[in-house]
């Protein structure tokens, strides 16, 4: 028995924020920001809002468009590390918001590699267990643990939620494989304290600079490179598929030029993965679904194609899954 995605959805804060926006506020430049990260827009929450509500709106979508009501689900998976609380967990508090039944609700904490994470976790769990509705979500809102005035970090950053539906099938589709990666040591160059203060894009108050987060990105850089590359070629080789045989990659939105070397490091063609950092930014464990979401929704994913999801983010951990869709 294995697992199959059946439906997707996605949600974001409603305030968008262009990089003319943040040359208002800070010394950058669209130019800038655009040649480094490829991000021109993104979407933050605003004081207030509640990035469970964003989930809950991406979930309730993917649930529709599966034919399914929460009370149908057997167990919630959410990848976040932006949860409001230390207890109860965000899976439990969206549970709640989607009126879920008394089912296992659970986070998976990967940083941007939450979604990869989450999804084979899910996998597992419903081959081996008896889940056979899951909710796997991705979901995070780092706009709000950046300092605003640090133009290092704040440009990089957007929030969102997006969601899946995973059904356990027998068959040749579904995931084929997932392969999971950390290096603890490489801790300090993406972190930041589980103590901070949400402080939102319209808050007084800015996170202080040991409070926020702190990446060492040109370092960063290079590692993304080589380990998402690495990850990939494992997967792929596990599963049985040639680099050839893969459809479309899905990756993790960091920076547009991450994403352009692990392609050319692979030696795939462009037209073989989704991008929409320019609109949506880093958004952390939700860019995976997000563009998911969006990627079916554009037609760029048809039946037995071979689907790749790959990211890296702070821990450090990455992964990669692959899907026949
Ligand atoms: O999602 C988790 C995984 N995340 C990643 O893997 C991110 C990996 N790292 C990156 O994407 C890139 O390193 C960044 C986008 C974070 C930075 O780009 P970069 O090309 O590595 O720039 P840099 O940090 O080397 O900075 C180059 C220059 C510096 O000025 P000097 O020292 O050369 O005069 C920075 O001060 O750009 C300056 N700079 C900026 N200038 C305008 C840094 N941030 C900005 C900014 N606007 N926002």
């Amino acid at each position: 028995m294995g697992s199959r995605i059946l439906s997707t959805g996605r949600a974001v804060p409603r305030t968008c924020v262009s990089n003319r926006d943040l040359e208002m506020r800070l010394d950058t430049s669209h130019e800038w920001i655009c040649s480094r990260t490829g991000i021109t827009q993104r979407y933050v929450l605003r004081s207030g809002e509640s990035l469970v509500e964003i989930a809950a709106e991406a979930s309730r979508q993917a649930l529709q468009r599966a034919g399914l009501r929460a009370k149908d689900l057997d167990a919630i998976v959410a990848g976040t590390v932006s949860s409001e609380y230390a207890f109860p967990s965000f899976a439990c508090q969206l549970q709640r918001a989607l009126g879920a039944s008394l089912i296992p609700a659970l986070d998976v904490a990967a940083a941007c590699a939450g979604f990869v994470y989450a999804l084979a976790m899910a996998d597992g769990m419903m081959r081996s267990g008896d889940w056979k509705r899951v909710l796997v979500v991705g979901a995070d809102a780092l706009s709000t643990m950046v300092n605003w005035r640090d133009r290092s970090t704040a440009v990089l950053f957007g929030d969102g939620a997006g969601a899946v539906v995973m059904v356990s099938e027998p068959g040749p589709k579904g995931v084929l494989k997932s392969v999971l990666r950390s290096a603890g040591e490489l801790w300090e160059l993406l972190s930041v304290r589980a103590t901070g203060p949400r402080c939102a894009f319209d808050d007084e108050a800015v996170r202080d600079a040991e409070d926020a987060i702190r990446m060492r990105g040109p370092e960063l850089f290079k590692i993304a490179v080589k380990s998402v590359e690495e990850v990939t070629r494992e997967v792929a080789s596990g599963a049985g598929v040639d680099l050839s045989e893969i459809s479309l990659i899905v990756p993790h939105q960091a920076n547009l030029r991450i994403i352009n070397a692990v392609m050319e490091r692979l030696g795939l063609d462009s037209s073989k993965v989704f991008t929409n950092i320019d609109r949506y930014g880093n958004t952390s464990a939700a860019s995976v679904p997000i563009a998911l979401d969006e990627a079916i929704e554009a037609n760029r994913i048809h039946d037995n194609d071979i689907v790749l999801l790959n990211a890296c983010g702070g821990g450090l951990t990455w992964g990669a899954n692959i899907i026949r869709w």
